[in-house]
């Protein structure tokens, strides 16, 4: 494992507190070998075994048939998990950051070693959107993601509509439960959101959207104001990530965006509350699908990250891969101001 923090420890938690349903699920005990940390004196939970901890965080990724990445950020995440997939090793990353940024180089690392990437819990935390639109919806034309995608700014938004709190409370206390990136101006700014929207575009639509294909608002200039004019309107203030196919003057291609938006009350998106998600989708053939749960925080998310493990350990117990990413289309992207 690579990071320990909120949900590494989670997910120290239930492999220990599950050991034996994990290894009859993988059929394999899963051997946690190694902890990387950037402190290993630092006050940890009480089921962390401190023995395990190691700052050289090189070396664990050359010793283990599964890294987990759960550091997050690019800095040294990037050459780390290049190092494990070219090694051979099974990635599982919640990092939606590296993925957005560098997709094409990590997950051709994988495909050139015939090494595993899992990132389940890189969207949504617990919500399994990523299998869903990769495995469930393959043989289904998707014209539509969107929703709520970062549980931070929605709690913000939603603690700021329903008690009043300022702006700076409410992200104090998302931080507080663990809802926020390390840096949290990535959830308010809508980094985060976007980074997840480049992925689930790049999964929906068969071909590649990285980070800096999607525009973006954050949240930072939704005032109490606003949110009550939004309530006389009917409407709840919400950051939605949005990616759509769209034709422009005969174009075919997609856009993808991330913005605050006013939503109907009596939408399904604003009844989406906390740091709860949710990911509509529109698919030709299945119609309107809703995919919703928890998005953040540590043991929700520790949640997606047991399932991709559980499933790469079974792949190396029974053979096969991973399923990858099939991005075959180049679809230009479109200008959002036409959609
Ligand atoms: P935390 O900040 O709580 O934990 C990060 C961990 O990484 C800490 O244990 C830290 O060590 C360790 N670390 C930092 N730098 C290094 C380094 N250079 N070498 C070794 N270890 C290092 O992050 P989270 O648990 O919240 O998030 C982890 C990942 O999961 C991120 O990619 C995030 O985007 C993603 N994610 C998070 C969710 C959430 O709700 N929190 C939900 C979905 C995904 P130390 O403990 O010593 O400081
Ligand atoms: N900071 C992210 C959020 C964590 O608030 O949604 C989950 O990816």
């Amino acid at each position: 494992m690579l990071g320990c923090g909120t949900v590494g420890s989670q997910v120290v938690r239930l492999m220990h507190e599950h050991a034996d349903d994990l290894a009859a699920r993988a059929s394999a005990r899963l051997e946690l070998v190694g902890i990387a940390v950037r402190d290993t004196a630092a006050e940890r939970a009480p089921w962390v075994p401190r023995e395990l901890l190691t700052d050289d965080a090189e070396a664990l990724v050359r010793s283990a048939d599964v890294v987990v990445e759960l550091i997050g950020g690019i800095g040294p995440v990037r050459h780390l998990v290049l190092a494990a997939l070219d090694g051979g090793a099974s990635v599982v990353t919640g990092n939606k950051a590296l993925l957005a940024a560098h997709g094409p180089e990590v997950h051709g690392a994988a495909k050139r070693s015939g090494a595993d990437l899992y990132y389940e819990a890189a969207v949504a935390g617990a919500v399994p959107v990523v299998y869903g639109l990769r495995e469930s919806l393959a043989g289904d034309n998707v014209n539509a993601v969107l929703g709520i995608v970062n549980g931070t700014t929605n709690y913000i938004l939603d603690e700021m509509a329903t008690k009043g709190l300022s702006f700076e409370e409410a992200l104090a206390e998302a931080q507080e439960l663990g809802y926020a990136e390390a840096d949290p101006t990535a959830d308010v700014d809508g980094h985060d959101a976007a980074a997840k929207a480049a992925i689930l575009a790049s999964l929906a639509f068969h071909t590649r959207v990285g980070i800096e294909d999607v525009p973006v608002t954050g949240i930072r200039d939704v005032t109490a104001e606003d949110m009550a004019e939004a309530r006389e309107a009917g409407m709840v203030i919400k950051l939605l990530a949005v990616a759509r196919r769209v034709t422009d003057n005969g174009t075919r291609g997609i856009s993808v965006r991330v913005h605050p938006a006013l939503v109907p009350a009596t939408h399904p998106l604003a009844a989406v509350h906390g740091a709860f998600n949710a990911v509509l989708v529109e698919a030709e053939a299945a119609g309107r699908l809703m995919f919703y749960g928890q998005g953040a925080g540590g043991a929700p998310t520790a949640s997606a990250v047991l399932g991709d493990l559980v499933a790469a350990a079974s792949h190396k117990v029974h053979g096969g891969n991973a399923p990858r990413e099939s991005t075959y289309a180049a679809l230009p992207l479109l200008d959002p101001e036409h959609t």
